[in-house]
């Protein structure tokens, strides 16, 4: 069959234009990446993108496909075509129908499909991708032959929470889909956390509160999120970021007293409390409790201060507080869902011998 190939390009210092190519005797089972090599094979040598394995191992050839970030090597024609556009129809002629194919998003464009990967490694230099030992302990790591008292050890357990986060190859998929990604330049964005994840369970990384502290701290870490979901839908690894995430926000709110905490790490705290309490957020003690954390904080009750007192003017300020009818049912379900994640953590798997 034929099948058109709606190409974006762009050269260096040049702005974006969509180029055409039709494709004779294609296969609904021949890949993306198949067709792109004929293209510049056959047609025109000057269109660039990246591949290298051809097997969905190395995330070379991440790119955009009808408008989500896929690799080119691991989505066929076939399938393309069924979930693409449909098929136009020009001055009553059908035209061959059209696979779209852009760039990665969220990343400077090099040449046509190549994109500069340099924002996406220095996020991920950002969270310290390394287990960290003690040198002594590294140095017992290194030791050979390894003995039951310098090797480290893990259990099977243990390991496997390691695994799903293990799983990625790096394309940067996540990263091109982000939505915070695209108006919070500080965040770090769903791969780095990802492999955050895989760090902060690991038993033999020694840094996990600093981890913690680092990614709680500010909306660069996981508070940055807005769990849109696109890193976990297209995800070709089934790495799920958002789900790696999620397991970090639990590990951050389980270890802090909401009084110690950090402010992002105080308002999720203080919002489920609230809730609990009057089955809705009192907006009236909100504020006080996370920004001034109970009159503890003294600049942040200051700072409050000229809003409060222009929204009192205004009688924004509402001047009672009533609990939500369904409080009761409220407070059973976190009660519920918490009596479930202690569940959770004693059937945890232990830590190494
Ligand atoms: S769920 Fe969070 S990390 Fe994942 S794409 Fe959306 S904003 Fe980014
Ligand atoms: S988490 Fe998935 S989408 Fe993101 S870089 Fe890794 S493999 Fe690619
Ligand atoms: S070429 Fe390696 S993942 Fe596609």
């Amino acid at each position: 069959m034929q099948v058109t190939f709606q190409i974006t390009r762009q050269e260096p210092g040049s702005a974006p234009r969509v180029e055409s190519y039709l494709l004779e005797n294609v296969s609904p089972g021949n890949t993306i990446l198949d067709c792109l090599n004929r293209l510049k094979w056959e047609g025109d040598g000057s269109l660039s993108f990246r591949k290298n394995c051809r097997n969905t191992i190395c995330g070379s050839c991440a790119m955009r496909i009808n408008g989500r970030s896929r690799l080119a090597c691991k989505e066929n024609v076939g399938q393309m075509l069924a979930s693409g556009p449909e098929t136009s129809i020009t001055g009553g002629s059908p035209i061959a129908p059209t696979i779209t194919i852009e760039p990665l998003g969220n990343l400077p464009v090099i040449r046509d499909l190549v994109v500069d990967l340099q924002p996406f490694w220095d996020r991920l230099e950002a969270i310290h991708p390394a287990v960290s030992r003690s040198s002594q302990l590294a140095a017992a790591d290194r030791a050979w032959p390894a003995t039951a008292s310098t090797e480290t050890r893990q259990t099977p357990d243990r390991r496997a929470l390691l695994e799903q986060a293990g799983n990625c190859i790096a394309c940067g998929a996540c990263y091109s889909e982000c939505n915070a990604l695209m108006v919070n330049p500080q965040f770090v964005g769903p791969q780095a956390l990802a492999k955050a994840q895989r760090l902060v369970d690991d038993t033999r990384d020694q840094a996990q509160g600093d981890r913690l502290t680092q990614l709680g701290a500010d909306n660069s870490g996981v508070w940055g999120c807005t769990r849109c979901m696109a890193c976990n839908e297209v995800c070709p690894m089934e790495v799920a970021p958002l789900d790696r995430i999620s397991q970090i926000k639990s590990a951050i709110l389980a270890r802090t007293a909401p009084q110690q905490a950090d402010r992002p790490v105080r308002h999720r705290q203080t919002l489920v409390e609230m809730v609990r309490e009057g089955g809705w957020v009192d907006e009236r003690q909100f504020a006080l409790r996370v920004v001034g954390n109970g009159g503890r904080d003294w600049r942040g009750l200051a700072s409050l201060g000229s809003l409060g007192l222009r929204m009192l003017v205004r009688g924004k300020v509402p001047l009672t507080f009533e609990r939500s009818p369904g409080t009761a049912e409220v407070r059973s379900l976190i009660d519920a869902v918490r009596t479930a994640a202690a569940a959770d953590q004693d059937n945890a798997p232990d830590s190494p011998a």
